[in-house]
């Protein structure tokens, strides 16, 4: 503000106020007589000689008390030497009229510092205005007098509220409870104009860094460089938080290339979702969608349990594994392999161990010729067949979950696999049929 040096003299005064009404630079008094002495004698303060810029009937809105000629309200005598009359602390001034200001200023934890201090006008004309709400500019132009904030700015994604200088949308100007003194809690703030997200914000599982800490855990609220102004590309964001999830995708032995790359979004939703986990289906459909060969598995007559209940995730970590296939627990991938306690662990999750242990039974398993236990005579040896020789985990055609052929090298072998009401028959190959019934032993030719 242009203030020029003060004078004593009442006549100069005078003066300096016709040259200050003329090139529009401001002179303020500095003592109560030199005010007394300006204002004496005259009727009132908005003449068509004295400042006639403050009369009614201009383009501009005034402010009420200006309107009224209630001068004397903000500009008084004993002020001085505080320039204009006008006491620093505006707080007292204008809460005289505006009293829920004071609530305001008292009820809330986070004041706007030139709140805080009274000053007002640093937003407010005191007199009159073309803006709303009697501000010096527009909205964004008044925050950005003393916010020059170009990083508000940044980055080829600005949002739309903050491109049209809507901050009060977002924040309070003068205080708040919350954060940032914004006018609501985080998320409330944004879903009032995405109203689309209102439905979401009530499913089962809403992400708790929404809960925690609002949209602009993820989202920066006023302008960013990533497609919807993300603060991260999409494999950085999640790892911020997730920290323990990078950790565990990198250090597994074999990788999901999904989770590996960051691609955490081709499964979670980063919002809500009625599923557990936030997933973004169930969890067959998610895998099905990447590995759509897979989708004649559900063409075939038998589903294993677990596939069939869509649960590949019982089996399989999405995530990762240092097991082949990223499976949870060891599962031998070859024709034959020794048989040790502890190979099988994944199957053995949800079927008995005594399947391929006990020597004798009639009740272990169907796989028997008699009480002979045939799964314990193929797996539980040197030699062993591991399981995959006979089935297949995810689905087939035949009874027993057997395969139709095993890849044995460079060919291909045929299983065909009768099953009868006591037992069943198979033919592998070039080999032999061999059969085997649990109530009357089958005797095989060697
Ligand atoms: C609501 C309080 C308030 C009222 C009412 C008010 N003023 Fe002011 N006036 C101020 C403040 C604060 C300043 C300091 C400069 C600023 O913030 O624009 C000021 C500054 C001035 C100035 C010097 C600088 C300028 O902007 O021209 C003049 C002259 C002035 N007022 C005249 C008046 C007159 C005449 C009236 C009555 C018609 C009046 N004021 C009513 C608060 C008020
Ligand atoms: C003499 C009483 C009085 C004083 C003192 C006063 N105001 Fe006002 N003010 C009013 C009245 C009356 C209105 C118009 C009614 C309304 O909208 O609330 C008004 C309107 C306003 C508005 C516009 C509100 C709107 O909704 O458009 C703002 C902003 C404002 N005043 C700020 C101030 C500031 C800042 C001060 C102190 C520098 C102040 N007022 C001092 C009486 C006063
Ligand atoms: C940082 C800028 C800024 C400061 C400082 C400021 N205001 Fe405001 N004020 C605004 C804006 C912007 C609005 C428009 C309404 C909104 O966005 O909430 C407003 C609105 C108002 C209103 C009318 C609406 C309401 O909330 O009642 C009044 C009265 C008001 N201010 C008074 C004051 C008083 C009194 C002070 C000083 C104690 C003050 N303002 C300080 C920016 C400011
Ligand atoms: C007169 C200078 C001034 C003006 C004008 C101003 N501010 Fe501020 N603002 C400050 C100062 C000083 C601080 C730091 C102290 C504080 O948090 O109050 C600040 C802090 C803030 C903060 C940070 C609060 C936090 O907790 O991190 C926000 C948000 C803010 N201002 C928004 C606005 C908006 C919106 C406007 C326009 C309506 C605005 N400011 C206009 C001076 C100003
Ligand atoms: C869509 C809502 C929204 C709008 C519009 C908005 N802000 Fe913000 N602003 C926020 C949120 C949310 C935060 C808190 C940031 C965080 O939590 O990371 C914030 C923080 C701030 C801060 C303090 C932190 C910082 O980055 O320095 C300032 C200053 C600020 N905003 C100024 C402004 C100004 C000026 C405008 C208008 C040009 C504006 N804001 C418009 C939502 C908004
Ligand atoms: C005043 C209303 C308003 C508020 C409040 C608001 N937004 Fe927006 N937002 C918009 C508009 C308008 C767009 C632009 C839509 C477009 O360009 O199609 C947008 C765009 C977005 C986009 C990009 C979407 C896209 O399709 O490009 C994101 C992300 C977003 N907002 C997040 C937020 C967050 C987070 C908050 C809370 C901090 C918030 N918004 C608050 C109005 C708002
Ligand atoms: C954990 C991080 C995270 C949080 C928290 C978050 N978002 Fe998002 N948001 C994203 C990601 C990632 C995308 C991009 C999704 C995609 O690629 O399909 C996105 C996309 C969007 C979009 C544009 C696409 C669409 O779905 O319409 C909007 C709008 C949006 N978010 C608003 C919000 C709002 C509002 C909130 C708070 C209620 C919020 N976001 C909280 C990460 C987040
Ligand atoms: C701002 C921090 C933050 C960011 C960024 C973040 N999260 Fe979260 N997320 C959390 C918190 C906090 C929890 C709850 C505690 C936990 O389970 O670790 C959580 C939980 C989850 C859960 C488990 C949900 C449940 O129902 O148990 C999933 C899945 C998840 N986040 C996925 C993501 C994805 C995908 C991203 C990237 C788009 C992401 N998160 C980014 C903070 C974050
Ligand atoms: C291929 C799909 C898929 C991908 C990609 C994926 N997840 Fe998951 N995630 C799941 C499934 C399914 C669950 C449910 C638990 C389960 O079945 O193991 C889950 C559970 C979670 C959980 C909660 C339980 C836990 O394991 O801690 C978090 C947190 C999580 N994921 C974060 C992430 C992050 C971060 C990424 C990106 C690095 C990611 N996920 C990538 C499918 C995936
Ligand atoms: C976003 C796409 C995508 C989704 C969703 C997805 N995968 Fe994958 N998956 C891949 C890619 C890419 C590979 C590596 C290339 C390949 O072997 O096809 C892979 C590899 C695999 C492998 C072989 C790993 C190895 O060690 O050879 C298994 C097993 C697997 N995925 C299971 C699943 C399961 C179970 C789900 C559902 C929970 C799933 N995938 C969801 C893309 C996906
Ligand atoms: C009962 C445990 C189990 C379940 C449940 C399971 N898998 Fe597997 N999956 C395996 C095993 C074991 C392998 C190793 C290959 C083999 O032995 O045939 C495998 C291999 C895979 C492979 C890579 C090898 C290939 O055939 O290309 C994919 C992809 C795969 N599974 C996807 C799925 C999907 C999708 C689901 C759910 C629909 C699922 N799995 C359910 C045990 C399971
Ligand atoms: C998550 C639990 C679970 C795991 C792990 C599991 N299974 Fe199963 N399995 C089932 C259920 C449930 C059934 C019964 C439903 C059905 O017939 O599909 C079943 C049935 C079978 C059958 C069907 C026999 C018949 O009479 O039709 C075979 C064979 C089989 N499982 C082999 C395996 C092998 C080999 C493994 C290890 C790779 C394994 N299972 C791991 C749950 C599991
Ligand atoms: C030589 C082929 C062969 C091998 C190797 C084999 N199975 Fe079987 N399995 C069968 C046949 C045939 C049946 C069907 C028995 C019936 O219902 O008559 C069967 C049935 C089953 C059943 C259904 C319950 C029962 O015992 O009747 C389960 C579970 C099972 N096998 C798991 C396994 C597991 C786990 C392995 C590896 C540790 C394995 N099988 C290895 C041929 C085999």
């Amino acid at each position: 503000m242009n203030k020029l040096r003060p004078s004593n003299r009442t006549g100069i005064t005078a003066f300096l106020l016709i040259v200050w009404s003329c090139t529009g630079s401001a002179y303020s008094f500095t003592t109560p007589e030199e005010y007394i002495s300006h204002i004496q004698d005259s009727p009132a303060c908005s003449t068509k000689q004295c400042h006639r810029e403050l009369a009614a009937g201009g383009e501009k809105i005034p402010h009420s008390p200006v309107a009224e000629g209630e001068c004397h309200f903000c500009h008084k005598a004993e002020a001085y030497p505080d320039t204009f009359g006008v006491e620093k602390d505006q707080r007292a001034i204008c809460t005289l009229c505006h009293t829920a200001m004071n609530h305001e200023m008292q009820s809330n934890t986070s004041v706007h510092a030139p709140v805080d201090n009274g000053d007002c006008t640093s937003c407010h004309d005191p007199h009159q205005s073309a803006w709303p709400f009697l501000l010096r500019k527009s909205y964004n132009e008044v925050c950005m007098s003393c916010h020059a904030l170009k990083r508000l700015y940044t980055g080829g994604f600005v949002h739309k509220p903050v491109k049209d200088g809507n901050c009060g949308i977002c924040h309070d100007p003068h205080a708040s409870n919350f954060k940032s003194r914004l006018v609501d809690v985080g998320f409330n703030l944004c879903v009032t104009c995405h109203d689309n997200m209102i439905a979401g914000m009530t499913k089962k599982y809403v992400h708790t860094a929404i809960l925690e800490s609002g949209c602009s855990g993820c989202h920066d609220p006023h302008s960013g460089g990533n497609r919807f102004r993300l603060k991260a590309d999409t494999q950085q964001l999640c790892f911020a938080c997730h920290k323990g999830k990078m950790d565990e995708v990198s250090q597994y032995k074999n990788k999901h290339t999904p989770a590996y790359e960051g691609n955490c979004m081709s499964c979670h939703s980063p919002h809500y979702s009625e599923k557990k986990n936030l997933l973004l289906d169930t969890i067959d459909a998610l895998c099905y969608n990447c590995h759509k060969d897979k989708n004649v598995w559900k063409e075939k007559r038998f589903l294993h349990g677990p596939v069939g209940q869509g649960n590949c995730t019982a089996c399989h970590n999405p995530h990762g594994s240092d097991n082949a296939f990223i499976l949870r627990l060891p599962f031998p991938h070859k024709f034959y392999s020794e048989y040790e306690k502890g190979k099988y662990s994944l199957c053995f999750l949800c079927h008995k161990e005594a399947l391929v242990t006990a020597e004798k039974t009639v009740t272990a398993t169907k796989f028997r010729n008699g009480d002979i236990n045939l799964h314990r005579l193929h797996v539980n040896q040197k030699k062993g067949r591991t399981c995959r020789a006979c089935h297949d985990v995810h689905a087939s055609d035949q009874e027993g979950r057997i395969r139709n052929e095993f890849p044995f090298g460079r060919m291909k072998i045929r299983l065909k696999y009768t099953q009868t009401k006591t037992g069943g028959s198979c033919l592998v190959g070039c080999h032999k049929e061999r059969g085997y019934d649990r109530v009357n032993r089958t005797k095989n030719e060697r």
